[in-house]
């Protein structure tokens, strides 16, 4: 089909002479206009909850660059809230939250059924941004997966190590699956509401999937992801969905597979010809420009930028960061990275 969206064709397998291109937290602090909108909503949560203001947000990065995607503005962290927990973000620190750490708390916890109550502005956001945005763009939904998600309810904040996460794990597995299987119940039922909303493509971000070790890994990150591509599958088969297990290492290689996901973000950890030759080879594959070149900049983002094209040329891919861009990064330097992805120039050159 000729006007499918590039965004779209890289997922359902094409491999294309240009990747398709967006980044990472690509509406953010980077940005003077998302301060300046971020201001106006008065903070970070209230712009998050704020539907002309948010899809205000995602878009600016669409007006800025023209990348071939849109994520919708919003956080993993309001699905907690949505299950009754406080949410709020310490300035200059990030986010804090009440915790859950045993059966009876897990049990305390909104039904899944409810959380439609607080999150439906952020359908209303997907809505807007689905009526505004370019014919070319593909507009991304997206969700914490259980695990990333469980170690915020856990700890209460960021963790380094999930030392809480892992402690809680340890000592009532029983009361722990109990709290994955609830964030699952109610991360299928926040996408499926996306998506009948309008979101064209869903995101799983587990950002923390790279601190699961041995089967712990095949029971929480693979495991949830699996249950909820499926049951997003069975709603709405023609959705595609990256999945986004970070920092997985060689547990990157058939994760696309294990878990039905139509698309495997790396991280830049993982060299792009490895990646190219272990996990694109059953599929697209999104990544993996580390995002301090978007800080520093120059022939060293022009170079790494160039590599990563090449290594990917022969398969399906996706152009992104490894993770998402930092809050000193220079739009300059976002603009040098796509004039050199767009350069049909830059792969054999
Ligand atoms: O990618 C996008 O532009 C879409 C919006 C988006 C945000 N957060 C906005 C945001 C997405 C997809 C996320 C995902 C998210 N949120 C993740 C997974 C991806 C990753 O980065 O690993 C995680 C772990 C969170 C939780 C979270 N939200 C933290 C730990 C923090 C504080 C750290 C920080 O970067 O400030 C946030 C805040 C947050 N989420 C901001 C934005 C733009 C910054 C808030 C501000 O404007 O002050």
């Amino acid at each position: 089909m000729p006007t499918q969206k590039k965004l779209l064709r890289a997922l359902s397998g094409e491999t294309l002479p240009t990747p398709p291109i967006w980044m990472m937290r690509q509406a953010g602090r980077y940005l003077p206009e998302y301060l300046a909108t971020r201001a106006q909503a008065g903070d970070f949560l209230s712009l998050c909850y704020n539907p002309d203001l948010a899809a205000e947000v995602t878009l600016q990065p669409i007006r800025r660059f023209g990348f071939d995607a849109a994520i919708l503005f919003a956080d993993i962290l309001l699905i907690p809230q949505a299950l009754g927990m406080d949410l709020w973000f310490e300035t200059g620190e990030g986010p804090r939250l009440s915790t859950v750490t045993s059966q009876a708390e897990v049990d305390a916890l909104r039904p899944v059924e409810d959380i439609h109550e607080t999150l439906a502005p952020i359908y209303e956001t997907v809505r807007n941004v689905a009526e505004n945005l370019p014919k070319e763009t593909t507009l991304i939904g997206f969700a914490g997966a259980p695990w990333t998600v469980a170690t915020y309810m856990i700890a209460g904040r960021g963790t380094p190590d999930k030392g809480p996460a892992h402690a809680f794990k340890a000592a009532d597995r029983v009361a722990f699956q109990a709290l994955i299987d609830r964030v699952t119940a109610a991360t299928i039922e926040y996408l499926s509401a996306q998506i009948n909303a309008g979101a064209e493509v869903v995101k799983l971000f587990d950002s923390w999937a790279g601190s699961l070790n041995g089967a712990d890994f095949d029971d929480f990150a693979i495991k949830p992801a699996r249950d909820i591509i499926s049951a997003l599958k069975t709603r709405h088969p023609d959705t595609p969905i990256i999945a986004f297990p970070r920092e997985a290492g060689e547990r990157y290689i058939g994760f696309a597979q294990a878990t039905g996901a139509d698309c495997v973000a790396l991280d830049n950890s993982v060299s792009p010809q490895w990646a190219a030759d272990n996990v694109q080879i059953n599929g697209c594959v999104q990544g993996n420009l580390d995002p301090r070149h978007m800080v520093s900049g120059g022939q060293a983002l022009v170079d790494e930028t160039r590599q990563i094209l090449r290594a990917f040329s022969g398969g399906p891919h996706i152009f992104n960061l490894g993770h998402g861009i930092t809050p000193t990064s220079d739009p300059a330097n976002v603009q040098l990275m796509i004039d050199t992805v767009r350069d049909g120039e830059s792969v054999s050159s």
